[in-house]
């Protein structure tokens, strides 16, 4: 287990469990990263469950806002998540999900990070970092060179700041991509 996450919850399964310890063993013995502030204990960061479908929706209830047929997508990447085709850990206290990171292997080496989100009252607590770290290791294990993102820009210039921070660059501005004034920034962290 990481110094400072908290453990697994009892009420989790062992499957799930099985993965949280996965998950930190893989990041302690492949990465090389250090994550840079200490996690408040009444976080835990896990697998995302089957069960956690309705809190994570609940979590990201802007997507509608933010991208046409946002909620229809949501509800397919989590299926997916189930059906192992993509993957979401999750940040959970008091037992909502506060915090989520959702990403899919894509064709040979490559990957996407479709959400990073963490509520706004659970932000600069290192939530996010923490989810990127554990995420990035996985990418390492798996042989990833690529991850991709695409952020709505300029409103997504804080999020951008963000990632910078933990490595990805800005390779592409998408014009229009959604509509008038809704450019997309395409970002990717590379495995060097
Ligand atoms: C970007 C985002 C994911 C960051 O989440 P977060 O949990 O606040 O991130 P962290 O706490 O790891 O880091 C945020 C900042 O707080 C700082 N920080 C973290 N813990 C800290 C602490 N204990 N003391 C001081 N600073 C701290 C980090 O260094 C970082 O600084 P930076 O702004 O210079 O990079 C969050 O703001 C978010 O969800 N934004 C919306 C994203 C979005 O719209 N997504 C699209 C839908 S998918």
């Amino acid at each position: 287990m990481i110094r400072g996450l908290s453990s697994p919850d009892r009420s989790m399964s062992s499957a799930v469990a099985d993965t949280v310890t996965r998950l930190n063993s893989a990041r302690l013995s492949t990465c090389s990263s250090t994550r840079r502030y200490p996690l408040t204990p009444i976080f835990t960061i896990r697998s995302y469950a089957r069960e956690d479908r309705a809190s994570l929706i609940a979590l990201l209830w802007e997507l509608p806002l933010w991208y046409p047929r946002g909620l229809h997508w949501l509800q397919a990447r989590l299926t997916d998540v189930e059906h192992g085709a993509a993957s979401a850990t999750i940040a959970v206290a008091h037992g909502a999900t506060v915090g989520v990171i959702i990403d899919t292997p894509k064709a040979q080496d490559r990957g996407k990070l479709s959400t990073l989100y963490v509520a706004p009252g659970s932000r600069r607590r290192g939530l996010a970092g923490q989810l990127l770290q554990i995420r990035e290791c996985s990418w390492i294990e798996q042989g990833l060179r690529t991850v991709s993102c695409t952020l709505p820009w300029p409103q997504g210039a804080a999020t951008y700041r963000f990632l910078a921070g933990y490595g990805f660059t800005s390779v592409a501005l998408a014009r229009q991509r959604y509509g008038p004034r809704r450019d997309e920034l395409v970002v990717t962290w590379q495995q060097h």
